[in-house]
């Protein structure tokens, strides 16, 4: 009986996990990202973010599995890719060379002020999961 109960929460648990780990629209993503108060410029960018970016990289950066990575991520440290790759990568695009998720097409739609907002408000969730 008691490893009934056990096994149950245990099944429990684990289908907690899974739903938290979902996206908004099912996605599976690949970081568990903690979100801080944002300031103005960062909730621009938020919004930007969400419009030209989320699609690929996932909703606050966390990836999507099978799609693009997560920006909240130890590999996109500011000593590893300071803002200089943030403006590279979306107006000159990147070939794949961290990950197997082929490369990212060059976004020239977004325009260099709202780069700036974009990378504030990365630079904000990665500070606030320990990444800086
Ligand atoms: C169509 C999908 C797609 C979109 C849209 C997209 N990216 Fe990417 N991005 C990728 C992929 C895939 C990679 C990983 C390439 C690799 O393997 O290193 C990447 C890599 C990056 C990198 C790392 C560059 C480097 O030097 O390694 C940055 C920074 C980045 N993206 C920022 C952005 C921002 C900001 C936006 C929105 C303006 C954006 N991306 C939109 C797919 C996308």
């Amino acid at each position: 009986m008691k490893q009934a109960i056990l096994a149950g929460l245990v099944t429990l648990g684990a289908g907690a996990g899974i739903y938290l780990l979902s996206g908004r629209d099912g996605q599976s993503v690949m970081v568990d990202v903690q979100i801080p108060p944002l300031g103005v410029e960062e909730q621009r960018g938020a919004t930007l973010y969400a419009q030209h970016c989320a699609s690929c990289h996932g909703d606050n950066g966390a990836g999507r599995e099978d799609v693009g990575p997560p920006l909240v991520h130890i590999i996109y440290e500011p000593s590893h890719h300071p803002d200089g790759a943030f403006y590279a990568a979306v107006q000159l695009g990147v070939r794949a060379h961290h990950w197997r998720f082929g490369d990212m097409p060059r976004q020239s739609h977004v325009t260099e002020p709202e780069i700036t907002q974009i990378i504030a408000y990365i630079r904000a969730l990665q500070r606030a999961n320990g990444i800086d």
